[in-house]
């Protein structure tokens, strides 16, 4: 069976086909970074209105380049939330749309557990259970995953999401949207010059606090001349506090749940930093660590249209309502 994923939660269209054997077909992104960046960040209305017009075309060219056509589809899986609102009812209409018109079922994914299930596209997919770290511009969960379905939140983020302090720290720095990015492509200049807090990792518990850091190199850099090595020191000390902060809550929820996989996923698991801090902190531990290919880490297609075939083989249909959830916590289903 075929499945189309549809992707439109906040400023890329990510569209994919995802075969029930033969695994991922294809898949197609436009970003609208270009957009947004004039604005130092997502300006919902634009990314809704981009969305409009690039899914369809994005649809089109996707079933063209996969040598299928409408009949071949089985299920259209869509986000749909969290997210923006209007972005996530461009996704929502369509995918109802088009399969009310194609008479095929539409299925509503939760898109954080997109993130948690692209690693699974992978060649080697992690086995259940393991411990999940989701890190993108909007979540930092650490979850215990039993299956497809069962979670177990273990943490989050009481404040600023992980991706969230990246873009704010990036943005004080006078780097451009999108920040997480472009910090980390500074701090490879950066010296061990400052050492930042580690913060909540002094008292027990798997919950993160990521704002007082943005305000600890807030501070570090008015007190400094904010030369360009200045900045990339601040870059360097504030990625090097972000990704020890993980290990040690990572390595914590292991040891808590006796579990020897970690999966971490979510756009700030493309940085090269974090990927090599949890996986040394990992194979210490003798366990064993999976992530998404660096193109998976962030919003794209073939997260959604996986997660969709999932939840598809459990029956989940969505009725024809388009309804869309801005806020859906993950705990929910
Ligand atoms: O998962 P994602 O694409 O979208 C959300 O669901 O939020 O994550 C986007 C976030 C942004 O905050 C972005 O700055 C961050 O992931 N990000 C990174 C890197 N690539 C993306 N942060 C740090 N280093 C990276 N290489
Ligand atoms: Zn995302």
């Amino acid at each position: 069976m075929y499945i189309l994923g549809i992707e439109t939660s906040c400023d890329e269209t990510g569209v994919a086909i995802y075969h029930s054997e033969r695994g991922l077909i294809h898949h197609l992104l436009y970003s609208q970074i270009e957009m947004h960046s004039e604005y130092g960040g997502v300006v919902p209305e634009l990314a809704s209105r981009d969305h409009i017009r690039k899914l369809i075309p994005l649809i089109k060219q996707l079933l063209h380049e996969s040598d299928l056509t409408k009949s071949n589809i089985t299920a259209i899986a869509y986000t749909a939330g969290p997210g923006l609102m209007g972005a996530l009812l461009v996704g929502a209409a369509t995918a109802q749309s088009l399969a009310f018109a194609w008479q095929i079922p539409a299925v509503a994914v939760h898109h954080m557990e997109g993130h948690l299930l692209a690693p699974m596209l992978e060649e080697n997919p992690p086995k259940f259970p393991f411990v999940a770290l989701l890190i993108s511009g909007g979540h930092t969960l650490l979850v215990k995953v039993s299956s497809v379905g069962q979670y177990e939140l273990l943490g989050e983020s009481l404040d600023d999401a992980a991706g969230e302090a990246f873009d704010k720290t990036a943005k004080l720095l006078g780097l451009n949207y999108p920040g997480g990015v472009k910090l980390s492509e500074l701090a490879k200049f950066g010296q061990a010059r400052f050492r930042f807090p580690r913060p909540m990792t002094d008292r027990p518990g798997l919950d993160f606090s990521f704002s007082g850091l943005k305000t600890f190199a807030l501070n570090t850099f008015q007190n400094c001349d904010k030369t360009d090595q200045d900045k990339a020191d601040i870059a360097l000390a504030f990625q090097d506090a972000v990704a020890d902060t993980l290990a040690i809550k990572c390595r914590r929820a292991l040891q808590q749940t006796h579990l020897k996989t970690l999966v971490v996923a979510g756009g700030v698991s493309a940085n090269t930093k974090i990927r090599a801090i949890l996986t040394e902190m990992v194979t210490k531990e003798g366990g064993k660590i999976f992530f998404p290919r660096p193109e998976f880490c962030t919003d794209n297609g073939a997260m959604i249209a996986y997660a969709g075939y999932r939840r598809f083989l459990m029956g989940q249909i969505q009725n024809l309502e388009i309804s869309a959830r801005p806020r859906w916590s993950m705990s929910e289903f």
